[in-house]
């Protein structure tokens, strides 16, 4: 089995006494099983994410994380019914909205991951404005990811790294592995060390596929609305034991 199978929870250690991941990568899923499972329109299980969403992103800067990407809406989700892409559009902007007045005193770098250039102007300049407000600060970084998908990423560092050799200032023999990391929305920040997957689901779903080359995975078994700081205490512990090789012995 590629991924790892969750064990029994462990009691014995806590974050005091671990070392813990630098970045961590949430992808945010099961909000729709949520709200089934209540009888509720997937809509209230977007709401009810996003709740989690604040919550989580605060608690992992609390507790001193580094880097924090959330997968918020994938290239892929435009699939969707129009009324769901729309209450998720503008769950979106509420919190766009919010960030840039609660914010204000924080320590939070706030970034958006994804293809930006299909969005309205007035989500343009919101994204940019968080960003810009944001970007002196010292902080938790938080990687939005919002209409990201891992290979359209790919797609698009090609795309430009092609279009600077045309330009004179690249050669292809300055084509490396560092390279491309630099042409991904993710530039200058490290891989990810945790990915965790509320909602059982055994699958990356097209989320940071180039930086997640070594990063451990944590399946955990609860949808996304329900998920608590003690699950995010419990993939941490569980990260700590891991033991990570990257090809070595
Ligand atoms: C994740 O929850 C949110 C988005 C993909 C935007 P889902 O909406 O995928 O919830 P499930 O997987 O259907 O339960
Ligand atoms: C991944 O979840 C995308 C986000 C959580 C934003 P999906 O629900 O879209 O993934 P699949 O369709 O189950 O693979
Ligand atoms: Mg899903």
């Amino acid at each position: 089995m590629a991924f790892f199978k969750k064990s029994k929870k462990d009691t014995s250690l806590s974050l005091k006494d671990i070392q813990l991941p630098l970045h961590i990568g949430i992808i945010m899923d099961g909000n729709g099983r949520w709200a089934k499972k209540r009888g509720l329109p997937r809509t209230a299980g977007h709401t009810a994410g996003a709740q989690t969403f604040r919550r989580i992103a605060r608690y992992c800067s609390d507790i001193g994380i580094k880097y924090l990407t959330v997968y918020a809406f994938s290239t892929e989700n435009w699939k969707r019914p129009k009324e769901e892409v729309d209450a998720i559009m503008k769950l979106f902007k509420e919190y766009m909205i919010e960030a840039i007045n609660d914010f204000q005193d924080d320590s939070i770098v706030v970034k958006f991951i994804g293809d930006r250039t299909v969005f309205s102007d007035d989500m343009l300049e919101l994204i940019e404005k968080n960003e810009n407000d944001s970007k002196d600060r010292d902080g938790m970084v938080l990687n939005i990811a919002m209409n990201y998908g891992g290979r359209d990423e790919i797609v698009h560092a090609v795309k430009d790294i092609f279009a600077d050799i045309q330009n004179g200032k690249l050669t292809a023999d300055d084509i490396s592995d560092q390279l491309l990391s630099d042409y991904m929305y993710t530039k200058s920040q490290p891989d990810p060390d945790l990915i965790i997957r509320p909602s059982g689901e055994y699958r990356t779903s097209n989320f940071l596929l180039w930086q997640s080359a070594y990063s451990e995975y944590c399946i955990m078994d609860v949808l996304w609305p329900d998920f608590k700081s003690e699950h995010l205490d419990e993939a941490l512990i569980d990260f700590a034991k891991r033991n990570r090789r990257f090809g070595g012995v």
